[in-house]
């Protein structure tokens, strides 16, 4: 499939009252631009950890020919940078993803139709919360409930977006600096599941690529050793972006990953109409 689908982006930084840019939760032009390299990179298979994805998934593993474009017109025609700034008025803003009021006050700082652009929020959310995101219309396997038009897209936590800042800079955290937060969020975005669907072996991803999964792989890959997660008598494939690792160990979504992206995007109509 040799369709290049491209998909126009604004990043929206709702950040602490006060912090200027490149400080906190402001954070700066220079990691914005190497997330968006990140999320380029992933769904285009050309990031420089492809080889390792393990030998015996590199056949399944697939780029989704997508290409993440920073806004040129902002909605009222007039020239962007792709990126706003905004005084959000909260330190913290908790976990929005299941607070649905909480989430609409959030998004509402700064918010462009989601018809044309793929808003992407950037906020101090509790640790632990990496970020969430927002199912597509058309649900293919009865799976999710997309959300009102002024909600749709994706929220990542500050401390976990880009590739550049890393340990000297105290708020990032080590194990999600390699901006495979979005990567994950923008997956679901295009209706793809957690490699486990919904737990145990019987649930399904539907993607037949990914092997049956009973449970997310949480944590550090380095400490498999010898003993990969085997949860339903196959290798876990806890390098797809859809598992739970660590940003250093995920770099691969599959064939039928990409397949089931590209109908939700040709074929849902607030995903159809960003291209
Ligand atoms: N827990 C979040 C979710 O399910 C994101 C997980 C992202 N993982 C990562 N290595 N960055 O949506
Ligand atoms: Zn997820
Ligand atoms: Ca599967």
């Amino acid at each position: 499939d040799e369709t290049r689908y491209r998909v126009p982006v604004v990043f929206h930084i709702i950040h602490r009252p006060g912090e200027q840019i490149g400080e906190g939760s402001n954070i700066s032009t220079a990691q914005i631009l190497s997330q968006l390299d990140v999320i380029n990179e992933d769904y285009q298979r050309t990031n420089a950890d492809a080889n390792l994805t393990r030998p015996e998934f590199q056949d399944v593993a697939s780029s989704l020919n997508i290409e993440f474009v920073l806004a040129k017109q902002d909605p009222f025609g007039n020239p962007t940078t792709g990126i706003t700034r905004v005084n959000g008025l909260r330190n913290n803003w908790g976990d929005p993803s299941g607070n649905s009021s909480l989430d609409a006050e959030l998004k509402s700082y700064s918010y462009w139709p989601s018809e044309d652009y793929l808003n992407i929020w950037v906020a101090p959310l509790r640790d632990g919360i990496l970020g969430y995101a927002s199912w597509p219309e058309t649900d293919i396997g009865g799976v999710g409930t997309p959300s009102a038009p002024l909600q749709d897209g994706v929220v990542i936590n500050f401390i976990a977006c880009g590739s550049i800042a890393k340990g000297n800079f105290p708020d990032i955290d080590p194990d999600y600096d390699l901006g495979r937060t979005l990567t994950h969020e923008i997956g679901h975005f295009f209706g793809l599941l957690h490699v486990s669907g919904a737990g145990g072996c019987n649930s399904d991803d539907f993607c037949t690529d990914t092997p049956p999964q009973s449970r997310q792989t949480q944590g550090d890959c380095a400490n498999f050793g010898a003993n990969p997660p085997f949860s339903c008598g196959t290798e876990d494939m806890y390098e797809n972006y859809m598992d739970y690792t660590f940003d250093a160990c995920m770099n691969a979504f599959t064939h039928d990953q990409a397949t089931r992206a590209h109908i939700v995007l040709e074929n849902s109509p607030r995903r159809a109409s960003l291209l």
